[in-house]
């Protein structure tokens, strides 16, 4: 997966996909050099991460109420699952991230993208535009 951002990548959603770039800046940002990332980098994107979804997946799931996307309930759950994960992680990880931890968190972000904005979130895009009329 390219971590620059790719046309294909778009859910169709501009809001969401404005958000999902963001989101590919923190995981490339991460992963494109490792071995000069610090305590630091790793504690702020935790930081940056934990607060960025929430918002996030707030407006997505108010996407899919105001358009009766039928997977919202399946939806809201993975969603719920990723923010647990994330705050277990910044909670075991405390002040003082080594490298393992660095590298858990790039790889989750990795799957995260892959499994669920490339499949899940794309489903509820298509979902969507193809139910309303409204300018997206
Ligand atoms: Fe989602």
């Amino acid at each position: 997966m390219s971590f620059l951002w790719d046309d294909s990548y778009k859910t169709g959603l501009e809001e969401i996909d404005n958000q999902h770039m963001e989101l590919l800046d923190v995981a490339a940002q991460l992963c494109s050099s490792p071995k000069t990332n610090n305590n630091k980098t790793v504690k702020e994107a935790l930081d940056f991460l934990c607060k960025y979804v929430v918002n996030h997946f707030y407006i997505e799931e108010s996407y899919q109420k105001k358009y009766n996307y039928p997977g919202y309930e399946e939806h809201k759950a993975m969603h719920s699952r990723f923010t647990d994960k994330l705050n277990n992680l910044k909670h075991s990880i405390g002040n003082n991230p080594s490298q393992e931890d660095l590298e858990k968190l790039s790889s989750i972000i990795v799957n995260w993208f892959k499994e669920h904005i490339l499949e899940v979130d794309k489903k509820m895009g298509i979902y969507i535009l193809n139910n309303t009329n409204d300018e997206l």
